[in-house]
């Protein structure tokens, strides 16, 4: 979906270093909007390579290296958006960890650290943009990443679907509390995305399970009505719809994109 003439929209993606945050932060770009990206400063050379390629195509970009679990570092990322693109018209609050773990080993340290960057980590990034989409008076898309264990608890993936389920329900609430402020709130839910992640909970569940490399993700493919593996690009189109003008009408959502895995 291009963008209409006059000053381009801005959107903060975080997480956009690799797989779909990368994504979205490209298909974005491609859409007209310009785009900074954000991800922790351990992949600052991946972070660079994705703003060069979103100025490739014509775009403005920064690229921000924050934790989004930091309260600090979010206010900051949000700040410098605004300084250096001038606003923040879409948040994509897409950074998340996984980890693969029976319940009855998962530490309390564990479950905190994957509920501070995926659910503490989407609050920080949704009540950020929040604030400044309301100061500007201009509404606003905040967009989060649920997934479709956000709908359904995996076993091995306890804390991580508890995190997602978390996401849901804030994205619920925030689209009400928000509504005045033109702000819409909504989540995307992939399935089994070709990715990084995808590719530590391949080896792990391989680890406890005894499967080869790979086989983990061919039993948990053979799930997809579609018949194949998702890639970034097909959660990217979702996300340039719940960030344009077209899903206005659209908001509290959390919407499965996952070539029909879970049919709720
Ligand atoms: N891959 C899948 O199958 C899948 C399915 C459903 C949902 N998701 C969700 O989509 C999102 C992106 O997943 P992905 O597969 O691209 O994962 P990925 O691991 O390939 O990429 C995630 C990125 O987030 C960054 N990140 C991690 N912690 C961060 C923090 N504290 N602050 C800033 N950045 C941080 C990582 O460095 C990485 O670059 C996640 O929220 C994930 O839970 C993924």
């Amino acid at each position: 979906m291009s963008e209409s003439n006059g000053t381009a929209r801005v959107a903060l993606v975080t997480g956009a270093a690799r797989g779909i945050g990368r994504g979205i932060a490209l298909r974005l770009a491609a859409d007209g909007l310009d785009v900074a990206v954000n991800d922790l400063e351990s992949m600052q050379g991946e972070l660079d390579s994705v703003a060069e390629d979103i100025r490739d195509k014509g775009r403005r970009s920064v690229a921000i290296a924050a934790d989004v679990s930091k309260p600090e570092e979010v206010e900051e990322m949000v700040g410098r958006v605004v300084g250096e693109l001038g606003k923040l018209d879409v948040m994509v609050a897409n950074a998340g960890i996984a980890q693969i773990k029976p319940l009855l080993d998962v530490t309390p340290e564990e479950f905190d650290r994957l509920m501070a960057v995926n659910l503490r980590g989407l609050f920080l990034c949704y009540q950020a943009a929040a604030r400044q989409m309301i100061r500007q008076g201009s509404g606003g898309k905040i967009i989060g990443a649920a997934s479709i264990a956000g709908h359904k608890g995996f076993s091995l993936l306890g804390h991580y679907s508890a995190s997602k389920f978390g996401v849901r329900g804030l994205t619920q609430a925030a689209a009400q509390e928000w509504a005045e402020h033109g702000i819409t709130v909504n989540a995307y839910c992939p399935g089994i995305v070709d990715t990084a992640m995808w590719e530590l909970i391949d080896a792990r569940i391989g680890e406890i399970q005894g499967l080869q490399k790979g086989e983990a993700m061919k039993q948990f493919s053979e799930l997809i009505t579609l018949g194949r593996v998702e890639q970034p690009e097909d959660v990217a189109a979702f996300v340039s719809y719940l960030a344009s003008k077209d899903s206005d009408y659209m908001t509290g959502q959390s919407v499965m994109i996952d070539g029909g895995i879970i049919f709720s």
